[in-house]
């Protein structure tokens, strides 16, 4: 239902005989309005509960409940006190009685038999009133609604700056004694490499494995808190893009292989370079890619480079044959601790931060991130980084 509709007004007659009602609501069929009909005061006080009348034509000679009764109960109503109310009245009423419906509130009165044009006018008078009204409430309610999701987005907005800093703080504290205990379980695993007779190399890699995926979750709540606060500063070099990505096969050869997932790579021209911070070129890569094997049972990824159209950029790529991601998803899944829920596993492990994370690293290069997906299909994330023409 659209506004013009809603805004139609409604205008109730209330008479107990029908060829009454019959007459009235004929005098007004031309007027743009929805006209309710009703034969008791009962009926009447029922409608008037449901809907605003922008008038009510209330006949006074009404068996059980008069129209006198019924315009008493309406006007001690809060909310339909302001219903505009025309008595019709019969050449019986006295002027005592006429004097008693403009105590009750009555704004006119029409006597029987009714003048068709007449009452029209009246009626259309009502309805206009009841136009404007209704259009300038809205417009009240708009602004308060307004308002009001101004300051929800301003409290919101705070207390994203506030968690953001209680993580960075955590993380911040937590990464001393993860730093440490990665360093003396490494010494550790030295010593014990002496120790042929000790069988304790599994334990220590679990250990050592737990420490490293803690050190990523910490470092991804820190970026991302570092980010947010344009905090992170680039140290950009030229490199060229096959080494690049050569480096990046190197790091997941082993992984890929261990689920049998082939990885492929698609390497652009030998000459072509870009200008990258190296880390947080990696960081990107190594996001991207564990994605991709998390996501893919069966297939392969692909990882690779080509200049861009206007060869302002290159655009590197990370395609996978997995699960995919539906369209809903697309637009929510850079968006911070955002993870796509799937039916048969739930949410999957990690914090849900790499790919805001990412993002914001490729933005932050004066790049750009993309995805294409489909369910069932795979995956395809692509992000362009400056490319460099001088030799
Ligand atoms: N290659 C992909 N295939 C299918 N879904 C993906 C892929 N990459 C990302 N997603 C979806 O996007 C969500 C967000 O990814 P993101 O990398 O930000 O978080 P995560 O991998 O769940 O956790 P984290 O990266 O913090 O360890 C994922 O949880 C997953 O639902
Ligand atoms: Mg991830």
């Amino acid at each position: 239902m659209n506004y013009a509709e809603t805004s139609r007004p409604s205008v109730l007659l209330v008479d107990d005989k029908p060829a009454n009602l019959v007459a009235l609501s004929k005098a007004l069929e031309n007027l743009d309005c929805n006209i309710v009909k009703v034969c008791s005061g009962q009926d009447a006080l029922f409608e008037c509960l449901n809907r605003k009348f922008a008038c009510v034509l209330l006949d006074v000679k009404m068996p059980e409940m008069d129209g006198f009764e019924t315009a008493k109960i309406i006007k001690n109503s809060k909310e339909q006190a302001s219903f505009p109310i025309i008595f019709i009245t019969g050449h019986s009423e006295s002027r005592e009685d006429i004097k008693k419906g403009y105590e009750l509130g009555a704004i006119d009165y029409i006597t029987k038999p009714i003048n068709a044009r007449a009452i029209a006018e009246k009626v259309k008078i009502y309805c206009e009133l009841f136009r404007r009204r209704d259009a300038a409430e809205l417009a009240d309610q708009l602004c308060q609604v307004n308002a009001a999701l101004k300051e929800a987005n301003r409290k919101l907005s705070l207390k994203n700056t506030e968690i953001l800093d209680i993580f960075y703080t955590i993380s911040h504290e937590l990464m001393t004694p993860v730093g440490l205990i990665n360093t003396f379980s490494s010494a550790l695993s030295d010593k014990l490499g002496a120790r042929p007779d000790l069988d304790t190399k599994e334990e220590l890699a679990y250990i050592m494995d737990s420490c490293q995926q803690l050190y990523v979750y910490i470092t991804d709540l820190l970026d991302a808190s570092h980010l947010e606060k344009h905090k992170v500063i680039l140290d950009q070099k030229t490199f060229n893009c096959g080494e690049l990505i050569e480096k990046v096969l190197v790091r997941f050869k082993a992984k890929c292989a261990a689920k049998n997932i082939a990885l492929v790579s698609n390497l652009p021209h030998p000459n072509t370079k870009v200008k990258v911070d190296e880390g947080r070129f990696y960081q990107i890569m190594t996001n991207l890619v564990n994605n991709a094997l998390k996501f893919t049972e069966a297939g392969g990824i692909e990882i690779g480079a080509r200049p861009t159209r206007d060869s302002k950029f290159v655009s590197f790529y990370v395609n996978d044959t997995g699960c995919g991601i539906s369209k809903e998803h697309l637009t929510e899944i850079f968006n911070p601790f955002y993870q796509v829920m799937n039916n048969k596993i739930g949410r999957s492990s990690g914090l849900g931060l790499g790919l805001s994370v990412v993002k914001g690293l490729v933005n932050l290069h004066g790049g750009t991130i993309f995805v294409e997906s489909e369910l069932g299909k795979g995956t395809s994330f692509s992000f362009t980084m400056p490319i460099c023409i001088k030799p």
